[in-house]
């Protein structure tokens, strides 16, 4: 087992496949704008997992990040939980969130750990409120 925070855990054979589902999407990302090929696989608390990769647009404002492609895939299939999110670019190290996706796992996955890793396999692990303290909420 695999300490990753004070609370959550996950197993050596849960963060190898994770890191495979990474590696694997990426190879999927559409980035022919930015050229930065961003993967994600995000963790259900049932076991299962859902991977995104950034699908960039001509008009790019309507690009979707890796992050968000990954929990709107989960959410459409009926999935509420989410232990972790993991995230990886080769061109950067440890890529973290952009304020759009923190705003949206706020709302839908607010007790997510997120993980990220570097092309040497190197982690970081941030829980979401640490990245986002005070996301906006509607009050009525
Ligand atoms: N991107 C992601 O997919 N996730 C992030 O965490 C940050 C940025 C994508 C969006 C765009 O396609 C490219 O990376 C450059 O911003």
């Amino acid at each position: 087992m695999v300490k990753i925070s004070s609370k959550k855990v996950v197993s050596k054979k849960i963060s190898n496949e994770l890191i495979r589902c990474v590696q694997r999407v990426l190879k999927n990302a559409y980035a022919p704008y930015s050229k930065l090929s961003v993967g994600a696989a995000l963790y259900c608390a049932n076991g299962n997992i859902y991977t995104g990769c950034n699908v960039e647009n001509s008009s790019y404002p309507v690009t979707m990040c890796a992050e968000r492609i990954a929990l709107y895939k989960a959410i459409s299939e009926g999935e509420r939980n989410f232990l972790l999110l993991l995230l990886y670019s080769p061109a950067v190290d440890r890529i973290l969130p952009c304020g759009a996706c923190l705003q949206v796992y706020a709302e839908l996955a607010p007790d997510i750990l997120i993980t990220t890793m570097n092309a040497k396999k190197e982690f970081s692990f941030y829980p979401l409120h640490t990245l986002i303290s005070k996301p906006f909420r509607l009050n009525r």
